[in-house]
């Protein structure tokens, strides 16, 4: 087994789905909290699936963590448990501390107790895999060379603080105890399973619902885009073949500023799904108020990755952008449960 948290989220859903596609998987613990953005409405084509065994809980819940690890025994973990989007932390930054900072000690400190009881071989192939984000480098300006690996940590918004605090426990747990740990930081995902209050999610859904599409300040703020897949596919990579103690930047090679990002799903849409009053869904797009503290420009440099193990994203922009507005298209059920409520029915069906 493999203990995935978070994995009822965009990213972790995404990854326990690719993970499993393989016959030959180990199977997956998956303790999630199911805040908001956790939906098992993604997992649903698992329910009959023995190898994905969903557990409900916290990773700050040292007696469920401590149990969890003695019951399954996993041979690694891979912590995407987080609250993740920015505009929240900044309108309530306490569950980012509590989740992303005193939830990761908590993880870290139950798995470093299981590990250091683990027999010799197991010891040695035990990994703890910490998903975190470009965000902890913080803002570059035009001209800037993208983040690598050792770029100062400079992180603005509480999110991003949040995370970067996490990166350093999870640091300091392999200089100071030897506990095996890789680190992975990612730039922006896309694709199947988004919660849609990040941009492209939100974009497609407002386009189709009539709505406006809002652009924060001048909308020339850049992000670099990879398609969640290809995440996957440098987690699985890095789980299996990273060097311990080290961290991976990934990314998509991908720079793109917002309001061309959000013209690109216009477009897209415009052939796929046309307005019925002809004309483009571009006129939807409204300028709002910004930020604060908005950062200008997040740009990685994957050459570590691709030099020491061979990743590469698979997918480019224009191909990842048309497989997730179509997806968005294909998958009205998932997307009703989301927007009225019901996925979170099961919580209530569960432990009301
Ligand atoms: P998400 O918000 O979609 O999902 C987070 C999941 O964690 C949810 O299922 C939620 O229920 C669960 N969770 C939250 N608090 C928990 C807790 N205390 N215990 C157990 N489960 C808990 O996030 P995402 O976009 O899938 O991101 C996953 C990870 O990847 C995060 O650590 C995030 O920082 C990182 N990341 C995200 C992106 C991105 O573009 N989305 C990019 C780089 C890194
Ligand atoms: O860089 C990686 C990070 O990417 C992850 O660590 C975060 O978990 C993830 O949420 C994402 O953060 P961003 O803040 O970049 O994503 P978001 O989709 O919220 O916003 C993308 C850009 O679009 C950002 O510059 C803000 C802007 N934006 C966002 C929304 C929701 C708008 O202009 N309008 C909007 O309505």
């Amino acid at each position: 087994m493999i203990l995935v948290t978070g994995g009822a989220g965009f990213i972790g859903g995404n990854f326990v789905l690719d993970w499993l596609a393989n016959p030959r998987a180990e199977g997956i613990v998956n303790l999630d909290k199911l805040t908001y953005a956790g939906n098992l409405a993604t997992l649903s084509s698992l329910e009959h699936d023995i190898r994905h065994q969903f557990v409900y809980g916290d990773i700050g819940d040292t007696i469920l963590v401590t149990k969890l690890l003695q019951e399954y025994q996993p041979r690694a973990i891979v912590n995407f448990a987080a609250e993740s989007h920015v505009d929240r932390s900044i309108h309530g930054p306490a569950e980012f501390i509590q989740t992303n900072i005193v939830g990761t000690f908590n993880l870290l400190e139950c798995a470093r107790e299981y590990w250091s009881n683990l027999n010799a071989d197991m010891k040695k192939s035990f990994r703890f895999h910490h998903v975190s984000t470009d965000e902890v480098y913080g803002s570059l300006t035009p001209s800037a060379s993208a983040f690598s690996e050792t770029n100062p940590y400079e992180p603005n918004s509480p999110y991003s603080a949040s995370k970067a605090a996490s990166d350093h426990l999870v640091r300091a747990w392999f200089h100071t105890y030897g506990f095996p740990v890789v680190t992975t930081n990612c730039s922006n995902n896309y694709g199947p399973y988004h919660f849609p209050e990040k941009l492209i999610p939100l974009a497609i859904l407002n386009a189709l619902n009539g709505k406006p599409l809002p652009i924060y300040g001048d909308g020339q703020q850049i992000r670099d885009w990879l398609y969640v897949g290809d995440h996957c596919s440098a987690i699985r990579e890095v789980l299996s073949r990273g060097k311990l103690g080290e961290t991976y930047n990934i990314g998509g090679w991908n720079e793109k500023a917002n309001i061309d990002v959000v013209k690109a799903i216009c477009l897209i849409l415009n052939e796929l799904k046309p307005r019925s009053d002809g004309r483009s869904y571009v006129e939807q797009i409204t300028f709002v108020r910004d930020r604060p503290g908005h950062d200008r420009r997040y740009a990685i440099d994957a050459s570590k990755v691709e030099r020491e193990l061979g990743w590469r994203p698979a997918k480019t922009f224009d191909t990842g952008i048309r497989k997730t507005v179509q997806w968005y298209l294909d998958n009205p059920v998932w997307i009703e449960g989301v927007v009225s409520g019901t996925y979170r029915d099961w919580l209530q069906k569960q432990y009301s």
